[in-house]
């Protein structure tokens, strides 16, 4: 058995002053280059869970240790980041001035690569992402692309450090059920051949089933089973 990569015990997480209780004692543990997708109605806390899962920000109470890291104790939530996790979201908040390569690159920023490396691994891993005509692609600007591309372009930027995760935030909310297939076999694709482990939400069951596993949040609690 492969062990636990990311394990969370009782972790909660409340906004405005504790007025809302966005997670109410969270359980969940994911083994190392499990796909796991996670479900449940819209404002119970999933979003949530996947930002302190990348540590975007920090729980108020319980355990959560991510890839060997006391995710309550480190002070460098910044430096963990960068180096474990990769983040896909809904809309591909790609840079719309900057060109596709530059927006693959920017992660590798704060890395030592030179900017040769930088070239190289973002023109790796975008024919990764099944774009063909790369030379004519890298220079344009993402704004000149269809959703589905864009997306690809985002999965591309969340990879090109090598994360040891992927969290994904409804990654094919905005796309429509023949681009959503093809996003998520990239998805599979990426999770197999790099023994990357995968968390995503998602709202679409036809999407959820695909991964190894589903868990259910409700009411800031997260459930295996849909009850
Ligand atoms: N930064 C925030 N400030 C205040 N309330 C928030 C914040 N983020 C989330 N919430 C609230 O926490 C609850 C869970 O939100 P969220 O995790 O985004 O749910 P989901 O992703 O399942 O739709 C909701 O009631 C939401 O309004
Ligand atoms: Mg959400």
């Amino acid at each position: 058995m492969s062990k636990n990569i990311i394990e969370i015990h009782g972790m909660k997480k409340s906004f405005d002053k504790g007025r809302v209780q966005a997670l109410r004692g969270v359980d969940l543990e994911i083994k190392e280059g499990e796909f796991v997708s996670i479900m449940g109605p819209s404002g119970s806390g999933k979003s949530t869970l996947l930002n302190m899962i990348g540590a975007f920000d920090r729980a108020d109470e319980g355990t959560i240790e991510v890839a060997g890291i006391d995710l309550m104790k480190t002070k460098r939530l910044d430096k963990f980041r960068s180096q474990q996790i990769g983040f896909v979201f809904q809309l591909h908040n790609l840079i719309p001035n900057l060109s596709v390569l530059e927006n693959v690159e920017i992660p590798m920023l704060r890395t030592k690569a030179t900017t040769k490396e930088m070239d190289e691994r973002a023109m790796e891993i975008l024919e990764l992402m099944n774009f063909s005509n790369l030379s004519d692609l890298v220079k344009q600007n993402p704004t000149r692309l269809s959703g589905g591309e864009r997306q690809r372009v985002a999965i591309a930027r969340a990879l090109v450090n090598h994360p040891k995760i992927i969290l994904a935030d409804e990654p094919t909310g905005a796309l429509d059920s023949k681009t959503t297939q093809m996003i998520l076999d990239l998805l599979k694709d990426i999770h197999e051949k790099e023994n990357v482990t995968l968390v995503m939400v998602t709202h679409e069951p036809d999407v959820g089933a695909q991964a190894d596993r589903t868990v259910y949040v409700l009411d800031g609690k997260v459930k295996e089973k849909e009850t």
